[in-house]
């Protein structure tokens, strides 16, 4: 992303001056506006885009300090360069006092003063950046995008509204792919926080380890590679919502910090001893039986009531057969026109195929089904064969009263293996090989699983999340 620059606004009672910094200015690249005194230049300021003053510090009239104080009130983003007569650290100590964010010395190179604006240039395209992003985000969630007309979408929605201007703290189970995000994203889009920062950490994702330093930040040398204090994500969300996804998966050691932050919002960074204190509001979300992890330990049950004062449960897809249609046709609308294939519809036979499906990765297993038929599909219609072979999930969900055909196998005990083996493999898979995600689902302890796993010669490699990570991030774990 490329913001392009408004122009410089340089300060300075001398005309020479004033030349031979455009001049060095220009020649980089740099649009510049001069003004002879503060007065002027507040004037300018008052007019136009700027994306940093230069002035000096002495000037006729009012001088660079009482201005630069002016300037910080009315835009305190502004970055601020001060020229000062000689380099005494009295002086420089001044200048950055008074709201300047660096300062030069006279006489100063030509290189020394290109060096700080292209930090300032720098800072305004930053700034500019995170803007933008922000709005994105914001623009990218809202209501409206969350579709159903179910009773239980209705409601659901009608609960969004209602939360999402106060800072309740919200829980939302469901399984996989029904929408958690998409509920968040909007209580975060429709609250008076809105402006504010909204950051997403998937609890999941992180090793358990780093999880901690991600969320409170770090001091300085609190552990092997802690090179530099680190701020956490709480504090860039300070104002906003903080989306706590996944966090079923978070480990004891941390739900206490957790519980501790919710409490009152303090918290100290891992490595140091100063209580800090934000102004964040939780959204958390997991798609694991809570109340499962709860009874076998894994999940503070005070925690839990904590973060359950509202709770959202966005329906299975399989519980609310009317919105199948409904989002297929949208899915079909948005993928038609981004691939390029308009008029494309589903055939009947297609919609019975969609209807009798059981959905297990619901949303998100619909919405790809569709961009893979759209893609797929040479004809006009959406056949059912440009739909996926549902056969394995149907397998995997319903459990068959037919005896399984397995082919090659000899015996009963080898036909019994392979089908065992075909559904941990298929289980791995749609977990993308999280252990303790696919044991859940195949009601078998992860103990089990993995005992399953080596009987049946299924490599463990591709799994995720199974030992900490060995080495230097240990270390963390003692904090
Ligand atoms: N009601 C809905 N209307 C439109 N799109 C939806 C709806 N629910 C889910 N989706 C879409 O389905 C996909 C999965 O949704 P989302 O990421 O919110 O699920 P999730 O519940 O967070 O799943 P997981 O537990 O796997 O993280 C996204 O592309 C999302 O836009
Ligand atoms: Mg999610």
């Amino acid at each position: 992303m490329s913001i392009p620059l408004p122009p410089i606004l340089v300060v300075d009672d001398e005309r020479n001056m004033r030349l031979s910094l455009e001049s060095i200015l220009t020649a980089e690249g740099y649009r510049m506006e001069g003004a002879a005194s503060a007065e002027q230049g507040l004037n300018c300021l008052s007019q136009g885009e700027f994306f940093m003053v230069i002035t000096d510090a002495r000037l006729t009239g009012m001088n660079g300090y009482d201005f630069l104080g002016k300037v910080k009130a009315q835009r305190p983003d502004l970055p601020i360069l001060m020229i000062t007569a000689y380099a005494t650290p009295k002086l420089a100590v001044e200048a950055i006092k008074a709201g300047a964010l660096d300062y030069l010395a006279k006489p100063f190179a030509p290189e020394e003063l290109l060096l700080a604006v292209a930090r300032c240039a720098e800072r305004y395209r930053l700034l500019r950046e995170n803007e933008t992003l922000r709005a994105r985000a914001t623009e990218a969630y809202s209501l409206a995008r969350i579709i159903g007309d179910s009773p239980r979408m209705v409601e659901l929605r009608q609960l969004v509204e209602t939360i999402a201007p106060t800072n309740a703290t919200v829980l939302i189970l469901g399984e996989s792919g029904t929408g958690k995000e998409l509920i968040a994203g909007a209580l975060h889009s429709l609250s008076r926080r809105r402006h504010a920062n909204y950051t997403r950490i998937n609890c999941a994702a992180i090793p358990e380890n780093l999880l901690e330093s991600e969320l409170f930040g770090h001091e300085k040398g609190a552990f092997t590679g802690a090179l530099k204090q680190k701020l956490g994500r709480v504090e860039e969300a300070d104002g906003g919502t903080i989306f706590l996804d996944e966090i079923g998966d978070m480990s004891r050691s941390l739900q206490a910090k957790l519980l501790r932050f919710l409490e009152d919002g303090t918290f100290t960074r891992v490595g140091g001893n100063e209580e800090l204190k934000v102004d964040v509001r939780i959204i958390a979300a997991t798609n694991r039986d809570i109340v499962e992890a709860i009874r076998q330990n894994q999940f503070r049950e005070d925690l839990f009531h904590r973060l359950n004062v509202v709770q959202f449960r966005p329906p299975p897809l399989r519980e609310r057969g009317e919105d199948i249609v409904l989002l297929a046709e949208h899915f079909l609308k948005n993928f038609s026109h981004s691939l390029n294939k308009p008029g494309c519809a589903f055939s009947p036979a297609a919609r019975q195929k969609l209807l009798a499906h059981h959905w297990p990765g619901n949303v998100r297993e619909l919405r790809n089904a569709i961009e893979r038929a759209v893609i797929l599909e040479t004809k006009e219609q959406i056949r059912p064969e440009s739909l996926p072979d549902f056969e394995v999930e149907a397998r995997l969900n319903r459990p068959n009263t037919e005896p399984p055909s397995v082919p090659g196998a000899q015996t009963l005990e080898d036909a019994m293996n392979q089908y065992e083996r075909e559904l941990i493999m298929a289980s791995l898979e749609r977990h993308h090989y999280n252990l303790t995600r696919a044991a859940e689902q195949l009601k078998i302890s992860r103990h089990s699983l993995r005992y399953r796993m080596n009987r049946l010669n299924i490599s463990s490699d591709a799994l995720l999340e199974d030992e900490p990570p060995p080495g230097p991030l240990k270390e963390l774990a003692r904090h």
